[in-house]
């Protein structure tokens, strides 16, 4: 058996609608996506401005279902189901999105299917292939959450670690915003930081760089104190040149990549019976996190899975791939638009 499921996103600043088919045994293909990111819009604002958003969501919807149905034909006779993201997210963004969606499922006469936008990335690293074997770790660090997931079945989740405050996204672009990169300057950060090699034997720059080893012993991710800590670092360095700019991101992308490696290997240790671990979301994209965990995950004997760079950021294949999983399963998500849902509630 498969269904063939129409996604739809709009929790925040990318709208996008996708097209995949889900088999019974968890594996799926993607047909065709579209996407329209809204990064260019935002950037003079220095973050995403949420009344912007949501009438940017108005705008490129139609657009993108015409460019869908121009590239694949007539949609209505190729779907079984239309899932849309209704949590987390801006709310108005998100009524955008569903409202959208409800027009389409009345429209064609096809089930409308709940999403949960975080379900969604830790499911994302499976797109084009089998969802590994349950149970599985996953660390989800995105814009506004960082989460380590114990994924017991599908629909089944234990939140180990939840983001306190700020999320390691937060982290990585309010530096980045410090440092005078655009917003989301996240991959900014991270390219920047490449170009350094550390030198071993300037001792005294590597005294004057250095940031605070944090959350050691809390049980969430806390990276509120991080960034005041990064924020004194980079104010005390107002005047470094170019060349230490480079020095600088590379400090503050091991730092929270530190802290990263750290809980999951403390949730490695926990779990022992864990032997897959996914990293998705969008600072999952960066490098030495990638790199890190690899490590790590040779170490503790653990399967290391990685959504393709494209899908890590927000996208609507991820939302029709849990859309399609939860009709297999016949576990569908129950809820209305709202701003908030944690994972552990999803029944
Ligand atoms: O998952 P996502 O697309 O949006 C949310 O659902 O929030 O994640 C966006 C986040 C931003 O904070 C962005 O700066 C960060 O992912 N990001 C990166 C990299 N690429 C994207 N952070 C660090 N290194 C990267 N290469
Ligand atoms: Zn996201």
């Amino acid at each position: 058996m498969s269904v063939t499921v129409l996604g739809i996103e709009t929790s925040c600043d990318e709208t996008a609608i996708g097209l995949v088919t889900v088999l019974n045994d968890s594996s799926s293909l993607i047909i065709d996506e579209k996407i329209s990111s809204q990064i260019k819009l935002h950037r003079e604002y220095g973050g995403v401005v949420p009344e912007l958003a949501s009438r940017e969501h108005m705008t490129a919807l139609p657009i993108l279902l015409s460019d869908l149905e121009s590239s694949i034909g007539n949609l209505k006779n190729k779907i079984d189901a239309i899932a849309v993201t209704v949590t987390p997210g801006l709310k108005g963004c998100l009524l955008i999105g569903a409202n959208f969606a409800k027009g389409l499922s009345t429209a064609w006469n096809k089930p409308l299917i709940a999403a949960h936008h975080i379900e969604g990335h830790l499911f994302s690293a499976f797109l084009n292939k089998k969802v590994c074997k349950y149970p599985f770790l996953s660390l989800v660090v995105s814009g506004g959450h960082t989460e380590l997931v114990l994924v017991e079945n599908f629909a089944e989740y234990k939140v180990i670690a939840k983001t306190i405050d700020d999320a390691a996204g937060e982290a990585f672009d309010k530096s980045a915003y410090l440092l005078g990169f655009p917003y989301p300057g996240g991959a900014s950060l991270s390219k920047c930081a490449q170009s350094y090699t550390p030198d071993y034997y300037s001792k005294q720059t590597d005294l004057d760089f250095k940031l605070p080893k944090v959350m050691r012993d809390s049980d969430g991710f806390s990276f509120s104190g991080l960034k005041t800590a990064i924020s004194l670092l980079i104010k005390r360095h107002a005047n470094i040149v170019e060349s230490d700019k480079a020095h600088l991101c590379y400090v503050i992308q091991e730092s929270i990549v530190d802290t990263l490696v750290y809980k999951t290997q403390k949730a490695f240790t926990e779990y022992p019976n864990i032997k897959s671990f996914a990293l998705v979301g969008g600072v999952a994209a960066n490098e030495k996190l990638r790199g890190e965990l690899t490590d790590l995950c040779k170490k503790n004997q653990v399967e290391f899975y990685l959504p393709q760079t494209k899908y890590c950021t927000d996208n609507a294949s991820m939302i029709a791939l849990v859309g399609g999983l939860s009709v297999l399963a016949k576990k569908p998500f129950q809820s209305e638009v709202t701003a908030r849902f944690s994972l552990e509630d999803r029944i």
